[in-house]
């Protein structure tokens, strides 16, 4: 048990008792004016703020009057190499990922570089509310190393692997086989389960793998099945029809790693676009996790994910930024853009549905249900908190509103890291807004 002096953050508190896809906007709790008392990096008790407040009179208040607390942004797909290339204009993804994300990649070669772009993301994740991100690295083992660094030097809980490549990249970012078995393993060895920090067998996508390296990768998460797995699947057409030609013998793209011992619960699928309807049966049936990365899909031209269909038939589902394919640090636009993308395809998503998969459901397709992405007792205290009238726009609009999700649907649509008054990891406030 830790003695630190415990803190009482007073405010609004959104917090979810179920998942608002399968229970409607009843399953998320809301309070006008509520405590969360924080001791030892947890949440020790919610609650009414005056009961808590007399309850514990030694804890440190802080009171942020009508904003509103919730569990930090998880974002379960990103690219932190990418940072430096995030907007960058005018491609689709296989001439995006030659033209300006390879360069990039091949950067990373250098520790240095890598460091100081594992700590620019890091940071804006964190001024953006983002509190827990599952990252790509690049095929350079000391890139893992640098985002690893970082994210120990924050605190933060944070996953992410080596990305491998053996083919159709550039020399310069190719491992081979045996390399990307070994690397992999070594960095399990260093890195997984090293406070809060988790490792993620990380073929980057059937592509860029030999058979022979997607069954190497295969292999290896049957020897470290606590370890999640990351890649990508049916983000685009040309992509697919690509696929198609490199294995003729797989049923699908799903199947190419299907084959290859790389489907399970513990695998992330990002984007899940064009499917097949065996696709996501399969998918449904191992309970692998669906991450769905809007602004990504709309920057660089992908399609219309099914959220409201696939979430229907029970598939798990996260949501992340895709940095740098997607053109926005801040998990309040990816809603934004989740929103937008669900009216297109006739499904309007609840402001209660969007802070769930931002939140709640991201941590769960992470396999981290239990300990973060939610506001209860005894979850890691991850936090952020929110200012429901962050810019002028915004304030006029949520100034009419007549419940809380009136209130926050502003915020969602127009909101990004104005509205983000702190950000709290493990405990401790890590960011405050103009540094204040
Ligand atoms: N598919 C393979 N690599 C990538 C990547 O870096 N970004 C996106 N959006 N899709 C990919
Ligand atoms: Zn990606």
């Amino acid at each position: 048990m830790s003695t630190d002096r415990p803190s009482l953050l007073v405010g609004q508190l959104l917090s979810f008792a179920g998942d608002p896809f399968t229970e409607g906007p009843e399953a998320a709790r809301h309070s006008q004016r509520g405590g969360v008392l924080v001791q030892g990096g947890r949440v020790a008790a919610i609650g009414d703020a005056d009961a808590l407040r007399r309850a514990h009179p030694q804890a440190e208040c802080h009171d942020y009057g009508a904003a509103l607390i919730s569990a930090g942004f998880v974002d379960a797909h990103a690219h932190y190499p990418q940072t430096g290339i995030i907007a960058s204009w005018g491609k689709r993804l296989i001439d995006w990922l030659n033209c300006y994300t390879f360069p990039e990649e091949a950067r990373f070669a250098d520790p240095a570089h890598a460091a100081s772009a594992a700590e620019t993301c890091l940071d804006l994740m964190l001024a953006h509310g983002t509190t827990t991100v599952c990252s790509y690295a690049t095929i350079h083992p000391e890139s893992v190393d640098a985002f690893f660094t970082a994210a120990q030097a924050r605190g933060m809980r944070a996953m992410a692997g080596k990305t491998c490549m053996d083919r159709n990249a550039p020399d310069n970012l190719r491992d081979s086989v045996q390399s990307a078995y070994d690397d992999s393993k070594a960095l399990i060895a260093r890195w997984h389960g090293r406070g809060r920090l988790g490792y993620v067998i990380t073929p980057r996508f059937a592509p860029t793998s030999s058979r022979e390296q997607l069954a190497a990768l295969g292999a290896l998460w049957a020897e470290h099945p606590d370890c999640l797995m990351q890649t990508h699947l049916s983000e685009q057409t040309d992509e697919i029809a690509w696929v198609r030609q490199l294995f003729p013998e797989a049923r699908d793209y799903l199947d190419t790693y299907e084959r290859a011992g790389l489907l399970g619960a513990g695998a992330l699928f990002g984007h899940c676009i064009h499917l097949q309807s065996r696709e996501r049966a399969r998918l449904r049936e191992v309970g692998a996790a669906l991450i769905h990365c809007p602004t990504s899909n709309s920057f660089i031209g992908s399609g219309l994910f099914d959220l409201a269909g696939l979430s229907a038939e029970g598939q798990r589902l996260g949501l992340a930024t895709d940095i740098g394919g997607g053109s926005s640090f801040s998990m309040l636009r990816t809603m934004a853009a989740a929103y937008e993308i669900g009216q297109l395809s006739g499904a309007a998503l609840h402001p209660a549905q969007l802070w769930w998969l931002a939140t709640s459901g991201s941590a769960a397709a992470l396999g981290q249900g239990g300990r973060i992405g939610n506001l209860a007792e005894g979850m890691e205290a991850d936090l952020v908190v929110i200012d429901l009238a962050s810019t002028p726009a915004i304030a006029q609009r949520a100034g009419r509103a007549g419940d809380i999700w009136e209130a926050l649907f502003p915020t969602i649509m127009m909101g990004d890291d104005r509205a983000v008054l702190e950000s709290w990891v493990a405990g401790r406030p890590v960011h405050r807004r103009n540094g204040q």
